[in-house]
């Protein structure tokens, strides 16, 4: 039963107390975030797995690429453990390391030497380590304006993986006309743009999340014609256009943060993944809050990792089962791209 699940998760922490580490990213089920002994988005998960030097087993409950990232970030006497081995991230999976090597290799011919590549963290540490070598960062939504002027200040021009979205929405904020942003489809291995190519800042690889693309234009105007007084506040994984149509736009810590210091009695609806907007409507009882989306988007990876597959990853910390463990050769590489971000950040 859920009780005796619950229960065995309490006996397993007490029993191993500071030996074992649980974060939980904000997307998790309530069933699952109640035990983390630490929650945060992306960037606060990457800083706290580099801090904790001391715990044995870190059971990470997020995605594929969050643990790689522990792990990576950890030391050699830590273990990293993802209870359910499928909790991978689509979104990391649009970017495939073959697939960006040849890329590189045909962005060189066309740019030269004139290209530094960012990764957000939802991408492989195969990714990472190739972006690390070549002088890059990862980035992720709470940091990414500092690290795209950061890249700027090294090379004329950026390469944007995996996220265009994430991609468009920073640098058009940060005053990079769409004109001067180009798709890189990785499928056709060519570049999407008309016109002068020298002109190209920004060439944006062709990924989404396919969470945040089910908030639309729609969605927005809807809102806005029946809850005149609403505030839209969404992740910038989704569309430019429905960023330039919300009020603010920011990672899930930045939304977290807005709703619980609003005003009593505020109106918001919010787009992003749905355990999250589901946890502040419970938790912000003194605010009217709704999903933009009316059929809530739930991330099907993030909601992988359930109390049972909590339990059983606990149950077999011996058994070496799903432990993450990224090879020496890519962890090199790619804290190299995670370490100019955390120092940056
Ligand atoms: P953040 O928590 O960093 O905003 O990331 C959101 C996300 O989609 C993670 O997969
Ligand atoms: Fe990946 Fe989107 Fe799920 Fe985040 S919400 S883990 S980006 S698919």
């Amino acid at each position: 039963s859920r009780e005796e699940l619950e229960a065995r998760v309490m006996e397993v922490k007490k029993q191993l107390g500071s030996r074992l580490f649980i974060p939980g990213h904000h997307y998790q089920k309530d069933e699952v975030i109640q035990f983390a002994d630490a929650t945060g988005d992306s960037l606060k998960l990457a800083q706290l797995s580099a801090e904790n030097t001391y715990a044995e087993y870190i059971v990470f409950c997020g995605v594929h690429f969050m643990a790689e990232t522990a792990d990576i970030l950890t030391a050699e006497n830590q273990t990293v453990f993802l209870p359910d081995m499928r909790a991978g991230c689509s979104m990391a999976d649009m970017a495939d390391i073959m697939q960006t090597e040849k890329a590189w290799g045909k962005l060189q011919e066309i740019f030269g030497d004139t290209i530094l590549p960012l990764t957000y963290v939802n991408s492989t540490a195969a990714i990472k380590a190739f972006v690390g070598a070549n002088g890059g960062a990862t980035v992720t939504s709470s940091n990414a304006e500092t690290m795209v002027k950061w890249a700027f200040k090294k090379k004329e021009r950026i390469l944007f993986l995996p996220d265009q979205h994430l991609g468009r929405n920073t640098a058009a904020d940060l005053g990079v006309g769409l004109d001067d942003m180009a798709i890189w489809n990785p499928i056709t291995n060519s570049l999407e743009h008309e016109g002068d190519v020298s002109k190209i800042k920004v060439i944006l690889w062709k990924g989404h999340c396919s969470v945040h693309e089910n908030f639309t234009v729609q969605n927005v105007m809807d809102t806005r014609s029946q809850y005149p007084n609403m505030k839209i506040i969404v992740h910038p994984e989704c569309r430019r256009e429905v960023v330039e149509l919300a009020d603010m736009a920011g990672s899930t810590s930045y939304i977290i943060n807005a709703i619980e210091t609003a005003e009593p009695g505020s109106a918001w609806a919010i787009g992003t993944e749905m355990n999250l907007v589901n946890r502040l409507i419970k938790n912000q009882l003194n605010k009217h809050i709704i999903s933009l989306n009316p059929h809530m988007c739930p991330c099907l990876t993030m909601n992988r990792i359930d109390l049972p597959h909590l339990v059983w990853s606990l149950d077999t910390l011996e058994d070496e089962n799903n432990i993450i463990k990224v090879s020496p050769e890519i962890a090199v590489n790619a804290k190299l791209a995670l370490e100019r971000m955390l120092a940056n950040s």
